[in-house]
């Protein structure tokens, strides 16, 4: 790699970092909803860290992770809805939602998929299966993000 390239990395770097509120310098690891407006790798790191808040209520498989899955059974379902789980993933959402609106779980799963998955569950019945794929959700990065990386790009493709 061309020193260059290098610097225009480098210098992307901190232009994550300027993003930082100097009002509220640390990151929040525990209070990830503290870590709104910033760069779209810290809104990823900060949803991760929304998503280690685990309950009690919501034991093995009834426990939201990164992979998106909710494998709730139907014969779990009474235990999943009528316990303190949907409750507690309804927490972990809007967490979520806070720091990082366009959040997609490893399975492709946006988080109305999770909150409709719970929602048809906890009404029908759940069957093991969860859904992942957002009907006309646009995943499309919003302009600002996409104008920066044909920015980035064409600078590195240029030099
Ligand atoms: C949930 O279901 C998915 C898809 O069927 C599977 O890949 C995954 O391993 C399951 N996870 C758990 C914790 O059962
Ligand atoms: C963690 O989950 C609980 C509900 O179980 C919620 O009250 C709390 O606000 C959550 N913490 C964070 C940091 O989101
Ligand atoms: C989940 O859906 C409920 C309504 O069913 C809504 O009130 C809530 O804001 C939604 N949460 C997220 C994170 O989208
Ligand atoms: C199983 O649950 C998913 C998610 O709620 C739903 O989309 C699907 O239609 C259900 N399948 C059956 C056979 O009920």
């Amino acid at each position: 790699m061309k020193n260059s390239q290098l610097l225009v990395i480098f210098g992307l770097f901190f232009f994550g970092l300027l993003h930082i509120p100097t009002s509220n310098a640390s990151f929040s690891t525990t209070n990830p909803t503290y870590n709104v407006n910033l760069a779209p790798f810290i809104q990823r790191r900060s949803a991760y860290y929304c998503l280690q808040n685990f309950s009690s209520d919501c034991p093995g498989s009834f426990t939201l992770t990164e992979g998106g899955w909710l494998n709730i059974s139907e014969s779990a379902t009474d235990e999943f809805c009528k316990g303190g789980c949907v409750q507690h993933t309804q927490d972990v959402l809007r967490c979520v939602w806070y720091v990082h609106q366009e959040y997609t779980f490893e399975n492709g799963a946006m988080l109305k998929d999770i909150n409709e998955t719970m929602r048809i569950g906890c009404e029908k019945g759940f069957n093991g299966t969860s859904l992942y794929k957002s009907s006309g959700t646009s995943r499309a990065t919003t302009s600002a993000s996409a104008a920066l990386y044909a920015l980035v790009f064409l600078a590195l493709f240029y030099m």
